[in-house]
């Protein structure tokens, strides 16, 4: 089964300077936790307990976090702010976490081809921790559980959609499928980034993916594509052409947190949704 999760968090993040400007976008927090956290903790729920991150230049903070802080600890070893580190302390002791790096920005294609040599011959998820998808826990499972429990009845590579406004589309990746059941789609075309007129539907991928491992020989047969990268939805492309890629519209709601105006929405709602209940 699917043990392995894959997140890409080499990108610089200039839509949040300078905030990032010595600080990995992955690192700044929805209220008290960075939002790659809240990524991890989606995938230890979806049983996927073996993180591996494609990490680059300046981003060593993320590993640092993921690790024991043995002063810290000691400091506050005792006191009431103990409570504080519980949730990154049970990560610590239930995770494995590896890491590899890309060293050329070269698109989402070439960082998950980067992370091969993390994953080996077996089905992996690929988390963007950009894209924050929250699924309170009255209302179920998150987004990567509900996508694990699609994968082990069809087996075949599965990616999350939404609809987004026609104009929006040079933002995503935008599929067009066969409707399998309400919310299933069978690929039948992928297009990165289209101008809204040629966009062929409405349904954009959003950065949750199941993928096989036949993904990686079918990325290094991918030219560069929109704005010169390998991109992942050009090989995925390929391979709903050579077998079947599922489209799955995920229950949930989810925020760019990419761009500011996600980042602050996805703030105000987890400070209230969240926070705010875990206080009171
Ligand atoms: C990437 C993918 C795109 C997808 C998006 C989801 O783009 O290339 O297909 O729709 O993630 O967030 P990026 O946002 O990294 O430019």
């Amino acid at each position: 089964m699917i043990q392995k999760c894959l997140f890409p968090v080499a990108g610089y993040g200039t839509r949040f300077l300078p905030a990032t400007k010595s600080m990995p976008k992955e690192m700044l927090p929805i209220v008290n936790k960075p939002l790659v956290q809240y990524g991890v903790e989606e995938a230890v729920a979806a049983g996927l307990t073996k993180i591996g991150f494609v990490t680059g230049r300046g981003k060593r903070a993320i590993a640092d976090h993921f690790d024991v802080s043995f002063e810290l600890e000691h400091q506050i070893a005792g006191t009431d702010k103990e409570n504080y580190l519980t949730g990154i302390r049970t990560l610590i002791d239930t995770v494995n976490f590896s890491f590899t790096r890309q060293n050329k920005m070269l698109g989402l294609g070439h960082a998950i081809l980067s992370g091969e040599t993390l994953i080996g011959d077996e089905p992996f998820a690929v988390v963007l921790a950009d894209d924050l998808c929250i699924v309170l826990d009255e209302e179920g499972d998150g987004v990567l559980s509900q996508m694990v429990k699609l994968y082990k009845q069809f087996r075949c590579s599965i990616v999350a959609i939404e609809e987004v406004p026609k104009q929006d589309s040079p933002k995503y990746g935008i599929i067009a499928g066969s409707m399998i059941r309400e919310g299933l789609y069978n690929i039948t075309d992928m297009v990165e980034k289209p101008k809204p007129e040629e966009a062929p539907t409405n349904l954009a991928i959003i950065g949750r993916y199941i993928l096989t491992p036949d993904i990686f020989d079918l990325i290094r047969q991918t030219p560069p594509g929109k704005n010169g990268e390998i991109q992942i939805t050009d090989a995925l492309l390929k391979q709903a052409q050579n077998g079947c890629v599922l489209a799955y519209q995920f229950k949930g709601r989810r925020f760019d947190c990419g761009s500011v105006p996600g980042f602050i929405e996805a703030t105000n709602f987890c400070y209230q949704e969240i926070f705010c209940k875990q206080q009171s």
